[in-house]
């Protein structure tokens, strides 16, 4: 695997590679990054993962200056799963000059954008760079990110962009903990505490799927169980698939979407869910 630093380095080695799946992250990766590296593999291009943290996502009070940092680690997993480039510049590569320009999707202040003002901008911002930069045929991300992967989609095809996305599902511990680069923020007690996120989705799944309709009504209490466990619940929702936006009666396609912080660690996931609905 070549790791590369700079944007002219990396164009020369896709420029020689040709077609290529890219996967953006982070770093500190985890069983569900090596998914994604999984999926690209299988579509039977050369794979370019970039690791790069991305200061334009995060809020002022949020974790940039400690989000882990394991550069070496990643780049042998990345390496033991078949990556063929890493790209890991640095910030002063990515951003030069101070970045003006930037994007501003829609759904920026939902969800997830209700508590990080700027974040969805910082990373359609960051990923757009970084698709002018690798030029892939295809993108992959995590379902575990719903509105980051819904966000981006919409970006790819409003701005006719020539990349095909590719949402892959969530990868779990045993117990239902989405993996998460935040999980290692948790204590031990934390830890134990965290998988009734996943159970709560799960439950209000079952709920729909049997045909409860009060959607507020199964939200409110969500919250209310989590807050009853020491929870601090950013938002639990129940949207379209399609939209993001609350279901019409006759949606079937739903998902249900929570973040909610256990001591200092905020935990998302979602889970999608098909309901019976009235054929009109
Ligand atoms: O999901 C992430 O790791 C980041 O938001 C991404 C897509 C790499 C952009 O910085």
């Amino acid at each position: 695997m070549q790791m590369l630093h700079t944007v002219a380095e990396l164009r020369a080695a896709v420029h020689l590679a040709g077609a290529v799946a890219f996967v953006p992250t982070m770093g500190n990766l985890h069983a569900g990054h090596l998914e994604l590296i999984r999926t690209a593999r299988q579509r039977g291009l050369p794979v370019v993962a970039s690791l790069f943290v991305n200061p334009l996502q995060f809020g002022p009070a949020e974790d940039f200056e400690h989000y882990p940092r394991t550069l070496q680690a990643d780049a042998t997993q990345l390496a033991e799963a078949g990556c063929h480039i890493l790209f890991a510049p640095s910030v002063t590569e990515m951003y030069p000059e101070a970045q003006t320009c930037t994007v501003s999707p829609p759904l920026a202040d939902e969800l997830c954008g209700a508590s990080r003002p700027g974040h969805f901008a910082g990373v359609a911002t960051v990923v757009l760079k970084l698709f002018n930069i690798v030029q892939p045929r295809l993108a992959l991300f995590g379902k575990k990110d719903y509105q980051q992967l819904f966000i981006l989609r919409l970006l790819t095809r409003q701005l006719n962009l020539p990349i095909e996305i590719i949402g892959v599902d969530t990868v779990r511990a045993e117990d239902g903990l989405a993996l998460s680069s935040r999980n290692g923020y948790l204590s031990t007690a934390e830890r134990i505490e965290a998988p009734r996120l996943h159970q709560i989705l799960q439950a209000m799944a079952a709920a729909l799927m049997a045909g409860k309709t009060d959607l507020v009504a199964l939200e409110n209490s969500a919250v209310a169980e989590l807050t009853r466990h020491g929870w601090q619940v950013d938002y639990v929702q129940i949207r379209a698939q399609s939209s993001l936006l609350a279901p019409t009666p006759i949606e079937a396609a739903c998902v249900v979407l929570a973040a909610a912080r256990l001591g200092n660690t905020r935990l998302i996931d979602n889970l999608e869910v098909t309901r019976p609905v009235q054929a009109v």
